[in-house]
């Protein structure tokens, strides 16, 4: 049989970005040569913000359009410290993507989470103003207004649910703060519940106010699974969880549209990292766990019934467990304590699993 092809653009941004980007581009390589199943045609957009500085925009107009003809978006992180974070990050990372960024930990006898995250609305929303427009002005006022739609909040809680259903412990974790926000928080909590309703007896779920689930992360994790939450909330805790886990530089991330009418896109959830950018020490291994979430995300595009996509999650699972075996193997960076750089970590990554098994 012929292999399924996949166009896929990367955009690898700037500092670390570029360097993992390579790295997982190269894991990919060897993934879907190994398995013969599945090709990837791999396009590279260089929306950095050195391109911003000289030309004076990230994407070209037209840019982000462009991008809904490929299968999915590869993403490694955009801001540099000579052009403002709000600059690079309201031109370059999509916030109107759709829903989630699941977030796992390796090592499933104590975290093994994934965090569902708001990503399209609440407090990310980019509602309000500044009055006069400089804000060096004596008496100047701001208002950052989050927005909270019935719409948006039931189909993020109806995924997180659907997703904590897939789970081995199918248990479901809503963060809140409705005691202290009693609007859009308390429209968060009402419509959660709702759905909840249609769950009742196959999803264990409860309810966590945000400050003291920071509390709980760190004291009893094993007491969490799946975890949703708002833009601004799910952001916080996501690098929490990423820290608890050893590095930042570990956790993968995916913006998905479930409907599939858009490419998903898949990044590592560290930023550039200024300070070790173009030393070769970045760690790769949420680069790669980035990929092999894609991969498994393509395997249902709808091309991939059966076999097609079955011998897909094979090969994500098994680029899960080359991962694991390099760092068992003590091929680590420097942020996980070991010696190696960047590029000995990806070239330590071997697919040892039977394609056809
Ligand atoms: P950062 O994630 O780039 O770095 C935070 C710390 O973690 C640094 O000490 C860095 O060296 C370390 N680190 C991050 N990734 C690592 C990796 N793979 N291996 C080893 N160490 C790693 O966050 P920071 O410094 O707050 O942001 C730097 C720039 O990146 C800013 O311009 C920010 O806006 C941007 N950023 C972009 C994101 C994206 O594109 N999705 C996400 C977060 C930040």
């Amino acid at each position: 049989t012929t292999p399924r092809k996949f166009s896929i653009v990367c955009i690898p941004g700037d500092g670390i970005g570029v360097d993992i980007t390579e790295a997982a581009v190269q894991v990919l390589g060897t993934l879907s040569d190994t398995f013969g199943t599945f090709t990837f045609q791999f396009t590279t957009l260089d929306w950095s913000s050195k391109n911003y500085r000289q030309r004076g925009y990230y994407a070209p107009e037209g840019g982000i359009e462009g991008l809904k003809k490929y299968d999915a978006i590869y993403f490694g992180a955009v801001g540099w410290p000579d052009v403002p974070d709000h600059i690079s990050l309201w031109q370059m990372i999509p916030t109107h993507s759709h829903d989630p960024q699941p977030i796992r930990q390796p090592d499933p006898s104590a975290l093994d989470w994934v965090i569902v995250r708001e990503n399209s609305e609440g407090e990310y929303s980019g509602h309000g103003g500044t009055t006069p427009s400089s804000a060096h002005a004596a008496h100047t006022v701001a208002t950052e207004v989050s927005i909270f739609t019935r719409v948006g909040i039931a189909r993020i809680v109806r995924f997180a649910f659907e997703t904590a259903l897939r789970r081995p412990r199918r248990t479901l974790t809503m963060v809140t703060k409705s005691n202290a926000q009693r609007h859009g928080m308390v429209l968060w909590d009402t419509v959660f519940y709702e759905v909840a309703r249609e769950y009742d007896g196959r999803v264990a779920y409860d309810k966590m106010l945000v400050d003291a689930m920071t509390v709980r992360m760190v004291t009893r994790p094993q007491s969490l699974d799946t975890i949703v939450a708002t833009n601004l909330h799910a952001d916080i805790l996501s690098d929490l969880a990423a820290a608890l886990s050893g590095s930042i530089g570990i956790a993968p991330s995916s913006n998905l549209d479930p409907s599939r009418t858009y490419p998903s896109m898949f990044e590592p959830i560290h930023g550039s990292a200024p300070d070790i950018a173009g030393q070769g020490i970045a760690n790769p291994i949420g680069a790669f766990w980035s990929a092999a979430e894609m991969v498994r995300w393509l395997a249902g595009a709808s091309d991939g019934e059966g076999l097609g996509a079955e011998s897909m999650v094979h090969a994500a699972d098994c680029l899960m467990q080359a991962i694991a075996n390099v760092t068992e193997q003590g091929v680590k960076t420097r942020d996980l304590g070991g010696k190696s750089g960047t590029k000995e970590v990806t070239d330590a990554v071997d697919i040892v699993c039977d394609p056809k098994a």
